[in-house]
This record gives C-alpha cells, structure tokens and sequence, in this order.
C-alpha cells in the first residue's frame, strides 16, 4: 500500500483573475481562465489533500471534492484566504490578482459622453505575501507570469516575496489554453517542465511540493 502524497493534508489554492469594479457594469480585471489553479486543485485533491479552492469569476467547473469559495475583488479574495488559511498546511496562489483596484466605484453604470475620464486606481493587498508573512504560515507556493526574462525575473520574485517555491510561465504560453509549459524555482534552482496539459504540469507541481513539504516536517 503506497499512501498518497499529500494523504491528509489541508491545501488552500486561489485561481482565476479578480475582477475590480469601474462601475455597476464595467471593471479591471487580467486574462485568465482558472484553467492552471483549476487543474493544481484537482491534482492536490488526487494526492489525497483536502482543498479549499478560492476562485475569481472563471467559467470553469470545481473540480469535484474541492470547497470552493467564489469571489469576485482581490480584497475579497484576501479575506476569504484570511478566514481559511489557519486550516492550511499548503497555500498555493495562482489567482492573477489585479493589481490596482478603482477607488470610487460608481454603482450606476457611468454614461459616456465626449470627456476624458479618469480612474483613480489604488493598490491592491498582496494575498501571497499576506500569507507568506503570518507568524505561522503554511507552505507557500507562487505562481508568476512573465512575458520577457522568465528565469531572472521569475527567481527575483521568489527572493522578493520570500517563497519557497516559485512557479513560472510564459504568458504567452500559459493564458486560456489547456497546455502550459513551467519552470519550477527553489532553493535548489531552477526546474524546467516541458510543455504538456495543464493538469499533467499540476500532477508534477504538487510532487514537487509534497516533496519540499515533506522536508520542512523534518526539519
Ligand atoms: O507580483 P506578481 O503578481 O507577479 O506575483 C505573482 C504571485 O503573487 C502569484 O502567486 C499571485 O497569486 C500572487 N499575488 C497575490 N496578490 C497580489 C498579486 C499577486 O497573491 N495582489
């Protein structure tokens, strides 16, 4: 009998984009369909974890077994991270959240007229370092999406925010479609994945972190 890898334990991911709204119509938001966080939920779920899967709008189906919380800001999405991750042995972040979200939100949909318009834009919390900085975080993994410089821009962000585990792709690769390529940072270096479907990459993202996660348990 060979237990599962992550037999027991409690995985919280974000996936999707969030979406900030501009009016009761409109808003900001980034190109992403779930698909990645979708498929690191179920591969997490097939190694035998629990999951809490807090999403932003996706069309996608959970999958089946997860709890999902859905959410639609960043700030929402931060609380429902805040209210789940004492239960979590592993935070996993793949949620592309907005940047800026819009500080005077109208609730009627803004007519247009032949005026320029300005939006005031405010940052938003970063979830991932929220997590990473509690007193007694779980493991954390980031994702990062980069278009130009992967390696050096994506192992500076590792350093940045302080994570273990850092998981990059090309944007160009990785948004809307069912394969990704990705490359793993940690301590180690780097871990090239060739390209395969999305949840085929999930399956070796978790390997790599029950691995990793096995040996702080050690420590
Ligand atoms: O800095 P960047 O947005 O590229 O970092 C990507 C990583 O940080 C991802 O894991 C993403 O989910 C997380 N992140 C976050 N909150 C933000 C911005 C990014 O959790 N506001």
């Amino acid at each position: 009998f060979q237990p599962k890898l992550l037999q027991g334990k409690h995985v919280l991911v974000t996936a999707g984009p969030t979406f900030e709204a501009i009016d009761a119509v409109r808003g900001i938001t980034n190109s992403s369909s779930g698909k990645m966080g979708y498929a690191v939920a179920r591969a997490a779920l097939e190694a035998g974890a629990a999951v809490k899967l807090i999403s932003g709008p996706s069309c996608l189906k959970p999958p089946l077994g997860a709890e999902v919380v859905n959410v639609v800001s960043a700030q929402q999405m931060l609380k429902a991270v805040n209210e789940a991750v004492n239960w979590a042995d592993i935070f996993i972040g793949v949620a592309a959240v907005a940047d800026y979200y819009v500080l005077n939100p109208s609730e009627q949909k803004i007519k247009k007229d032949a005026h320029i318009l300005t939006l005031e834009l405010a940052p938003n919390p970063d979830i991932v370092s929220n997590v990473v900085n509690l007193p007694d975080p779980p493991f954390c993994v980031g994702f990062a999406a980069e278009s130009e410089n992967l390696y050096e821009y994506a192992e500076m962000k590792r350093r940045r925010k302080n994570l273990p585990l850092l998981a990059a792709n090309l944007v160009q690769t990785a948004v809307g479609g069912d394969e990704n390529e990705l490359v793993l940072f940690d301590d180690v270096g780097a871990h090239p994945l060739p390209r395969a479907p999305k949840i085929t990459l999930a399956r070796q993202l978790i390997a790599h972190i029950a691995n990793l996660y096995q040996k702080t348990l050690t420590m």
